[in-house]
């Protein structure tokens, strides 16, 4: 396990419950999304993990380390990518990235990795060029490049593509992917943009009002929120198709969706039967010379899911 959290709990001086009772489970390898409408608390979380906010309550183990008991160790192997960079537009690229070199290895220059950092965040070509005249992306990519710079085995972002247009969001995409995949670093990241999330991320948590209201691998959680099984056929007959397949038992109910016709199962069923009702549909329309075009399975978006989940809940309270 790479982050651990047990009953995370932060009150805030006012007096204001901003998380309550939180238990996060992070493998390492994963990229893990965190996600929830605007106050649910994920800055506040991801600032309990980073180090940068005492929590009220609670345990934060990352890496085997618990981070009250070894504050010092945990700033190790971990990456934070700052919301703003703003004061350093003074320095070029590289004296950026030498400077939080000098932080962690005062002695070693390590020149090697930091043209190999600037390289993989696309900015070898700028690296002489200010931080103040960086666009968004731009400044982006470098923090990333900086939250790598002590080799760290999991980094935290929050809200890595604010502002960003869908290109500059595509590259934070593909960089996030590729730093996970080559480096072996775990991603913990926080967006409003929930094709942020199903780009990039295996698992998931949704919080509202400080209280978790789902975690898991996103298939699960489609596989929860979708309660019937549901499939996508095109046919060369699709008003026949409808009363052939009506006739299949464990079919609930077909209905024309777009120029495709949207079959839901009946609930419950096991992989086994789902496989049975498939092999029906193909053939009773085989039977009957119909022709099928395409047959899909229809899932439930990242977006689906999000509203469903936050409709649903009800969150914690004020204290
Ligand atoms: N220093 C503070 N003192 C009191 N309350 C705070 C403080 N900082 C944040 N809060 C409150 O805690 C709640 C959670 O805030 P937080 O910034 O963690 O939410 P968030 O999920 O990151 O929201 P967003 O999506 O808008 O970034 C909000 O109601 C916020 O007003
Ligand atoms: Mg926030």
């Amino acid at each position: 396990m790479m982050i651990q959290t047990e009953h995370l709990e932060k009150i805030y001086k006012n007096g204001f419950k901003a998380v309550s009772d939180l238990s996060l489970h992070v493998e390492a390898g994963d990229i893990f999304g965190f996600l929830g409408p605007n106050g649910a608390g994920k800055t506040t979380t991801i600032r309990m993990l980073d180090g940068l906010l005492e929590p009220t309550n609670g345990k934060v183990i990352i890496n085997g380390i618990d981070i009250r008991k070894n504050p010092i160790d945990i700033k190790r192997v971990v990456g934070v990518v700052p919301e703003s960079h703003g004061y350093y537009y003074w320095m070029t690229a590289n004296e950026y990235l030498q400077y939080f070199n000098s932080l962690f290895n005062s002695k070693d220059s390590n020149d090697k990795y930091i043209n190999y950092l600037l390289e993989k965040v696309g900015l070898s070509e700028k690296r002489n060029v200010t931080v103040g005249q960086f666009s968004r992306g731009m400044k982006q990519r470098l923090g990333i490049a900086k939250s790598l710079i002590n080799k760290p085995k999991v980094i935290f972002l929050d809200e890595p593509t604010l502002g960003l247009d869908p290109r500059g969001q595509k590259e934070i995409q593909q960089l996030l992917l590729d730093i996970n995949k080559n480096d072996n670093i775990t991603v913990f990241i926080t967006s409003h943009l929930l094709k942020d999330i199903e780009v990039m991320c295996n698992k998931v948590c949704i919080i509202k009002n400080g209280v978790l209201v789902e975690q898991g691998n996103i298939k699960e959680l489609q596989n929860k929120y979708m309660a019937h099984y549901t499939m996508l056929l095109q046919t060369s007959d699709n008003d026949k198709s409808v009363s052939l397949l009506n006739g299949i038992e464990r079919i609930r109910s077909i209905a024309p969706f777009e120029d495709k016709l949207e079959v839901k199962f009946v609930r419950g069923l096991t992989d086994t039967q789902i496989g049975e009702v498939k092999h029906q549909m193909l053939s009773t329309l085989f039977m009957a010379n119909i022709d099928l075009k395409e047959m899909s399975h229809k899932s439930l978006s990242m977006e689906d899911i999000f509203f469903k989940a936050t409709e649903t809940a009800q969150g914690g309270t004020k204290q």
